[in-house]
């Protein structure tokens, strides 16, 4: 699974945020990161760990301090906005509140057809296809909605649904799960994961949440205070960790299924 060149590569990221006082606050320190096409990776911490700081970075979104960002090959730093734009339509994020993350005063049709700006072409059966592919059916009778005219999962499949209508090849997602009602967080994940399987893309999974780690990780990179403290194959690191901080996030975590 980890065979060949990494489809996202960070190298030795590091970011600094001046706070009160103006000193500054070393919030992401030489972190080396990589995920591969079709793969799982979880990134573990307590929250203030600089989870979010760097999944913003291999967005593209915030420009490191220092260190690199390489999407499937490409250096995300200067790059002009034009290919920038192009090279984001193969990484896609979901983000953890799904409210913000959808134009209020759009329909669910506009906020797709603006997705899949790359191919105008496809239009409405495209929509229509995307919506039952995260589970909103009938799909016409969910087009013509306006966000808040929705649940908050449905809400939340919408976005994930943009996310995926070009088809890209890596998703980082940000606690998308957080913002869901804890009822219906097993439907997303479950979700998510059969997308997974049915396209072989690949995850960078952000998540305070062991339990989501250990429930479908294929590797895990575990961050404390801006480094990473420990990585490698979810089985290994969740069922023997090797760092005192690793083991505490672990212990913390009631284990499923009798082991
Ligand atoms: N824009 C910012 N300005 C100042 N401090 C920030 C900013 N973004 C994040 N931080 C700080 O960096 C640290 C890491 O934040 P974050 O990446 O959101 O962590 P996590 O996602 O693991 O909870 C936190 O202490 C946070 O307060
Ligand atoms: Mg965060």
């Amino acid at each position: 699974m980890t065979i060949g060149q990494p489809l996202l590569e960070l190298a030795q990221v590091g970011k600094s945020f001046r706070v009160a006082g103006g000193d500054l606050f070393h919030a992401v320190k030489s972190v080396d990161l990589t995920v591969h096409a079709g793969e799982i990776v979880a990134l573990v911490g307590e929250s203030g760990s600089g989870k979010s700081t760097l999944g913003r970075i291999a967005l593209g979104l915030m420009a490191p301090d220092s260190g690199s960002v390489t999407f499937d090959g490409q250096g995300l730093t200067g790059m002009s906005r034009g290919t920038f734009r192009d090279v984001r339509t193969g990484m896609q994020p979901i983000f953890q509140d799904s409210t913000a993350a959808l134009n209020p005063r759009k329909t669910v049709r506009e906020l797709l057809m603006q997705a899949l700006w790359k191919r105008p072409g496809e239009g409405e059966a495209r929509c229509l296809r995307l919506l039952e592919d995260v589970g909103l059916r009938p799909a016409d009778r969910f087009i013509e909605r306006y966000p808040h005219e929705l649940s908050g999962g449905q809400r939340q499949r919408v976005s994930i649904a943009r996310s995926l209508a070009m088809e890209p090849r890596l998703i980082i997602a940000d606690e998308p799960l957080s913002g869901a009602d804890v009822s219906i967080r097993g439907q997303i994940l479950n979700l998510m994961l059969d997308i997974q399987k049915a396209s072989g893309m690949a995850y960078l999974m952000i998540t305070h949440d062991i339990s989501i780690a250990r429930a479908f990780a294929d590797r895990v990179a575990v961050m404390m205070k801006g480094q990473l403290v420990e990585t490698g194959l979810a089985k290994e690191v969740l069922g023997n960790p090797k760092h005192e901080y690793t083991r505490r996030l672990v212990a913390a975590v009631p284990a499923l299924g009798g082991h």
